[in-house]
């Protein structure tokens, strides 16, 4: 087999999971790491806010799990979370190791810093100001870049998960990945016999959104194209605060700024959280966010705003240094004025199913970090839970994975190249961005914070059409970032949309005008795969044609 590539393990994503699982794997054997994009392009690198775990005198394992519950609305697996707030200290001595620097309380005691976000009882989020996520990415990025085990490679889309199910051969099994290298716009075969999904979250399939452009769900749809369960996709959670200027692209306006005291405003000044809970600002997420969304809807108000101005300036300098900076070049300043702010998607809750090492239905495919869903986050995450997940679970993953490495296991089949011999390069591009606007721009307005039967029916029905046109089109054409993307974005739309629609209740950030209330007894919402003749591992007209020929 002519593959350029065979790893023991293949990691798509260079995000905090990606990276974190790379680095405990190559203690034992080589792995490769993909990335869509350059490395630095994930939402691990756009994160403010911090990482929670228990690392204060005054905080407990307990209280974190039991502030992890309640944000999850009676959907978290307690098991899980125990099991992840459990280990968070030692996720953030690995931190440490890497080189990771929080800030600290003073230069003196050496103690972290801790700040406080919505949900949290207590201080428990360790920061880097408001760049934490750039600072482990760099971290994360320089040490993987530096080890003789581990191959970054930027810019290579995987299309599709190979399975010897999917080649007709049991047992079923990982054996590769399909990827598709943007540099030189040609189709890889990287055969593994392990493959971890580390592709991140799906908020991208809403018009606004505090995600990078990557954020597409890939993992997602490529693990239930493999025949994997997914579960809980109605909880999209959406981060109460991003800026709203008419140029500012997906920026976020960390809660931390709410952790230090900023107060939510109405356009005439006046703070209407105590009316919605008792936390006020520091509710969680889900609140705050039907909240602001009410009052704009109620006040007809294109925005409300976030007024952290109080606090002394030196203070909001040094805290939020990034937002500050960000904010004066859209000539707000943040120490003297409100800053302008809606929500917009953020975190992707629900995802693939797995267990606490990872693992998927199907052996050797594993998924961890936000693609994945634990139990963790339950019906909504609590903040600065995400990364704790993908240190942790990298870990767990890992050591599965290495302690399956010398295992027995059937050899890896030989796998059939992409054939690219009967498409044609594509000459409506013009009808890929359309459908990408339309799609997201539907699911913003019938799938959003909130929903009815009637707008989730009606969201389906353009799903389905969109689905058949660009299966046509995928069928028919050299593949593409923007195909690969939008067909995953469709897939996962359809999926957070049975999702929401099986769901005869409102919990968490699933809210439906048509079941306002919570039932008694909480379940997760759970998708089983069924065949479905568009999702095929190669195109599916070259097949047909082969057929046809046969015929
Ligand atoms: P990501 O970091 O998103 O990485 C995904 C990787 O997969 C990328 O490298 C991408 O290129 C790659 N990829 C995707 N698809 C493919 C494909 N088909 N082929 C190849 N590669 C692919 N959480 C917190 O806990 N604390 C915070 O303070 C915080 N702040 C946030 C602020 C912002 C603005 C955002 C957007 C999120 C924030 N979050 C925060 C959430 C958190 O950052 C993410 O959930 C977390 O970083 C996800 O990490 P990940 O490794 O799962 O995925
Ligand atoms: C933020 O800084 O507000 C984001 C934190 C998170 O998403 O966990």
């Amino acid at each position: 087999m002519n593959e350029r590539f065979r790893p023991a393990v293949l990691i798509v994503g260079a995000g905090a999971a990606g990276l974190a699982t790379a680095l405990r794997l190559a203690e034992r054997t080589r792995v490769i790491v993909l990335s869509k994009g350059p490395i630095e392009g994930s939402s691990t690198n756009w994160a403010q806010g911090g990482i929670a775990a228990v690392m204060g005198a005054n905080d407990s394992v307990r209280s974190h799990v039991r502030d992890t519950i309640q944000a999850g609305a009676g959907l978290c697996d307690e098991a899980m979370v125990q099991f992840v707030v459990e280990r968070g200290p030692a996720a953030i001595q690995r931190l440490l190791d890497y080189g990771l620097a929080p800030d600290t309380r003073d230069a003196d005691s050496g103690q972290f810093h801790l700040t406080r976000e919505g949900g949290h009882s207590r201080r428990r989020v360790l920061h880097v100001a408001d760049r934490t996520g750039q600072a482990m990415e760099r971290v994360l990025a320089e040490r993987a870049d530096a080890h003789p085990n581990i191959t970054l490679l930027p810019d290579r889309v995987a299309i599709d998960v190979i399975t010897t199910g999917k080649l007709g051969r049991q047992p079923d099994r990982v054996a590769g990945a399909y990827v598709y290298n943007r540099a030189t716009d040609a189709v890889e075969l990287i055969g593994a016999s392990f493959v971890v999904l580390a592709t991140g979250g799906a908020s991208k399939v809403y018009l606004y959104t505090s995600n990078p452009d990557g954020a597409t769900g890939d993992g997602i749809a490529m693990a239930w194209r493999a025949g994997c369960r997914v579960g809980n996709m109605e909880f999209n959670q959406f981060h109460p605060t991003c800026l709203f200027h008419p140029h500012a692209k997906s920026f976020l306006i960390s809660e931390a700024v709410r952790g230090e005291g900023a107060h939510l405003l109405l356009p005439n000044g006046e703070r209407f959280m105590p009316r919605f809970d008792p936390r006020a600002e520091l509710a969680s997420r889900d609140i705050v966010a039907r909240a602001i969304d009410h009052e704009m809807k109620r006040l007809g108000a294109d925005c409300v705003y976030l007024d952290i101005s109080h606090r002394p300036r030196a203070f909001i300098e040094s805290s939020f240094p990034t937002i500050h900076a960000r904010c004066l070049d859209f000539g707000i300043d943040i120490t003297q004025e409100p800053i302008p702010v809606v929500p917009a998607a953020h975190y992707t809750c629900g995802g693939v199913i797995v267990d606490r090492h990872g693992a998927t239905d199907v052996p050797g495919l594993y998924a961890i970090g936000e693609t994945a869903c634990t139990g963790l986050h339950g019906a909504n995450r609590l903040a600065s839970n995400s990364l704790l997940e993908c240190m942790v679970l990298a870990d767990s993953a890992s050591e599965h994975i290495a302690a399956s490495l010398d295992a027995a296991r059937p050899a890896l089949p030989k796998l059939k190249h992409w054939d690219e011999s009967r498409v044609t390069d594509s000459d409506e591009g013009v009808v890929l961005s359309h459908n990408w606007d339309e799609l997201r721009r539907f699911m913003w307005d019938y799938v959003g914070i909130v929903r009815t039967d009637k707008r989730l029916a009606r969201a389906r029905r353009r799903i389905d059409l969109l689905k058949q046109e660009v299966h046509d089109h995928y069928a028919n054409h050299r593949v593409s970032n923007d195909l690969i993307e939008l067909r995953n974005l469709l897939h996962v739309a359809e999926l957070m949309v049975r999702c929401a629609s099986s769901r005869r209740e409102s919990r968490g950030l699933h809210y439906t005008l048509d079941f306002p209330a919570p039932l008694p007894h909480a379940a997760p919402s759970i998708l089983h795969p069924a065949a479905d003749p568009l999702d095929v591992l190669q195109p599916p007209a070259r097949a047909a044609r082969r057929s046809r020929a046969k015929s």
